[in-house]
C-alpha cells in the first residue's frame, strides 16, 4: 500500500469534517490504492467504483428522449476516460439485481476510495442499498443520468441521498466524468 496524500492526517476511529459539514470515518477518508502493472512497471493508484443498477444497460435503447442516445458502452468509456484523466483506477458494472449491488458496495469496504452509484429506480425504493452504503462506509456519490426533481414526484424521493457525498442529475454521462471528477477532489482534499 502506498502512502496517499491523505493518509498522514488520518486519525484512527476519529471523524474529519468537509465543507459540506457531512462526517467521514477518517479510516475511510485515506485514499485506498490499486496496484496496476503496466509493461512490468507497478503503479499504485486510487481505485474507484461506479455501480449503475437495473435498466442502465439499456442505455441508447430506453427512451431516449430522457435518457439521451448514448449506449452502456459509451458511459462505460466516458468513466474509464475520466479516470484516464484523473490517474486513477476505475471498475464500471451495472446490475439488474438489488442484491447483486449491495454484495458489490459491501465489498467495496476498505478496498475502493469512492462509488459513484446510479441505483435506478431502486434510488427511490432501497433501505437494503441505502444500509450497504452506510455499512461500507465508502464515500458515495449519487448520480441520475435525468433530472429526476423534473419528472414524476415519485422520483423526487430518494433513499439513497440521505447517506451520501453528494447528488448529481440532470447530466447525462457527462455526470459520471464530473461525479468521479468531485469523489476524486473531495477524497484528495479531504
Ligand atoms: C435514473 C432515474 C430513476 O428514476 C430511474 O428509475 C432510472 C434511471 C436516471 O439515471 O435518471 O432507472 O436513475
Amino acid at each position: 500500500m502506498g502512502q496517499g496524500g491523505c493518509q498522514g492526517k488520518a486519525i484512527p476511529g476519529a471523524f474529519h469534517r468537509n465543507p459540506c459539514d457531512k462526517p467521514f470515518p477518517s479510516r475511510i477518508v485515506a485514499p485506498i490504492r490499486a496496484v496496476v502493472t503496466v509493461f512490468g512497471v507497478r503503479f499504485e493508484m486510487m481505485k474507484f467504483l461506479v455501480l449503475n443498477g437495473p435498466n442502465l444497460n439499456m442505455l441508447g435503447l430506453r427512451e431516449p428522449s430522457i435518457y439521451g442516445h448514448a449506449t452502456y458502452a459509451d458511459l462505460e468509456a466516458r468513466c474509464h476516460a475520466a479516470a484516464g484523466l484523473l490517474g486513477v483506477s476505475v471498475e464500471v458494472r451495472q446490475s439488474n439485481h438489488e442484491g447483486v449491488l449491495i454484495d458489490w458496495i459491501q465489498a467495496a469496504r476498505g478496498t475502493v476510495s469512492g462509488i459513484v452509484l446510479n441505483p435506478g429506480a431502486y434510488t427511490h425504493t432501497s433501505i437494503a442499498i441505502r444500509d450497504a452504503i452506510s455499512a461500507s462506509e465508502v464515500p458515495t456519490i449519487e448520480l441520475h443520468l435525468s433530472n429526476v426533481f423534473a419528472r414524476e414526484p415519485f422520483r423526487h424521493h430518494s433513499t439513497i441521498s440521505p447517506v451520501a457525498l453528494g447528488v448529481m442529475c440532470g447530466f447525462g454521462i457527462d455526470g459520471y466524468q464530473w461525479a468521479l471528477t468531485a469523489l476524486h477532489a473531495k477524497i484528495v482534499h479531504a
